[in-house]
């Protein structure tokens, strides 16, 4: 089977890598891919935009492809399932209507509500001077949400009612969208954030390995957020117990909320969860594909071969599944970042040590790389993510970092701590 993929970042590096481990898997189109997906052996680059829905379609019909798999967010809110389901083909990922719950906060939060899922109390506002009224009645801290894609930069968490209406003006000035500019006022948590990707094919849910990522661009969480640092998995915190309540009081909820709103939702449903010092659950939002860069640890650990868990999806087919196969032991992905990111960075510096970096048993995946004249290049802000599993965290953290530090590149940047909070929740 051909598939084509559709994305450019580490998650679509480590999904098109652990397809072709498959030997069903024949070649892997990217749209557009990097410099990662141009080098790895039976992947392509196609130079379509990700918007370009006719364009793939074209290619999917001439080429004979099997499966189109969608990455990131936009296209699925742009409906690129939809427009693949019209034309009775198959695409791996959930409808537009499916995917407001990533597109739409304050969409996903009227489903929650509904659907009695644990969440912050939050009000939704489509006026600034309501929205800033309520801060100052609620007080601080306070989390101001975008409710539109923002690309990971429509959140504020608000220490002060100043920094809160500063953010809500922001908002209001049409930063992130100016069409049906709404923004979700929401009560602060605190506790401990876990990621989990769950995989459904509407009627079944069946959530993967839980993982943890590391937002903030300096070690022990400090700085600005980024797209995410690092992450690692199984999450020790997820304990069995805890697994079987997000199953039945968040993803099987959901699942049926999704149902009652006649949304035939098959993808990745991915619930980004605050576990409470009290050990309260608390869903904080829901996104509509794999997490990036969660995916690279997860599917480092899966056994059973991907491309049967995605088709099952789209097929309606999951339920066949007795139980998904991991490897035992413990996956770490410390990503590697242009100096200056999440400011302003550089681009085009001259990567080297990647071989001697996976001759340590490591594997790495691309982000924000390029081959520019056969030359390997940085063209992101996060640019690898070095992944290694071991039967301990230990052993796992270890092996990524010996080979992180084989890696060069002017300006690089990484986290030395990551891992490190799951060998503090395992003791
Ligand atoms: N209610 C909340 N209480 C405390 N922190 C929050 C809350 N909501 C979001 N955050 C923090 O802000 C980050 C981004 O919020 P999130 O809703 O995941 O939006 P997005 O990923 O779209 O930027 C979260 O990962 C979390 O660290
Ligand atoms: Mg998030």
């Amino acid at each position: 089977m051909k598939v084509l993929l559709v994305g450019n970042g580490g998650r679509e590096h480590a999904i098109a890598k652990k397809l072709l481990e498959s030997t069903r898997i024949k070649q892997v189109f990217c749209v557009p891919g990097n410099g990662g997906t141009a080098t790895t052996k039976g992947c392509q680059n196609l130079s379509l935009n990700i918007d370009d829905f006719q364009g793939m379609e074209r290619f999917v019909m001439v080429n004979n492809i099997g499966l189109v798999i969608v990455g990131p967010e936009l296209p699925l809110s742009l409906g690129i399932v939809d427009y693949f389901q019209q034309k009775k083909l198959m695409a791996f990922g959930p409808t537009q209507a499916g995917a407001q719950i990533e597109s739409s906060k304050s969409w996903a939060k009227q489903l929650m509500l509904e659907a009695g899922i644990p969440t912050p109390k939050a009000a939704v506002f489509t006026n600034p001077e309501a929205a800033k009224a309520y801060v100052v009645e609620q007080g601080t801290p306070i989390v101001i949400k975008a409710d539109g894609l923002a690309s990971g930069k429509g959140v504020t968490v608000a220490t002060t009612v100043k920094i809160a209406h500063s953010a809500i003006n922001t908002i209001f000035r049409g930063e992130f969208g100016t069409d049906n500019i709404r923004v979700v006022v929401e009560e602060y948590v605190t506790g401990q954030e876990v990621s989990i990707l769950a995989l459904t094919d509407g009627i079944t849910v069946e959530p993967l390995l839980p993982a943890q990522d590391h937002k903030a661009i300096g070690e022990g969480d400090k700085g600005a957020n980024t797209g995410g640092m690092g992450a690692y998995a199984p999450a020790p915190i997820v304990t069995p117990e805890l697994m079987e309540r997000i199953q039945t009081e968040i993803l099987e909820p959901t699942l049926a909320a999704l149902q009652k709103r006649k949304i035939d939702y098959r993808g990745v449903l991915y619930a980004g969860l605050m576990i409470t010092d009290e050990g309260e659950l608390q869903v904080l939002e829901f996104n509509c594909r794999f997490g990036d860069p969660e995916t690279q640890a997860v599917l480092s650990l899966l056994e059973t071969p991907l491309e049967d868990l995605l088709l099952a999806c789209c097929k309606q087919r999951l339920g066949d599944f007795a139980e998904i196969r991991w490897k035992s032991g413990a996956a770490v992905c410390v990503v590697l970042a242009s100096g200056g990111y999440p400011g302003s960075y550089e681009k085009g510096k001259t990567i080297t040590g990647i071989e001697a970096a996976e001759a340590k048993g490591a594997e790495v995946f691309h982000a924000g790389t390029q081959l520019k004249q056969q030359q390997l290049v940085t063209d992101g802000g996060r640019v690898l993510g070095v992944t290694a599993v071991g039967e301990t965290f230990e052993q796992a953290i270890a092996k990524a970092y010996e080979a992180v530090d084989c890696i060069e590149f002017e300006g690089v940047y990484c986290r030395r701590d990551i891992g490190r909070r799951a060998l503090a929740d395992k003791s």
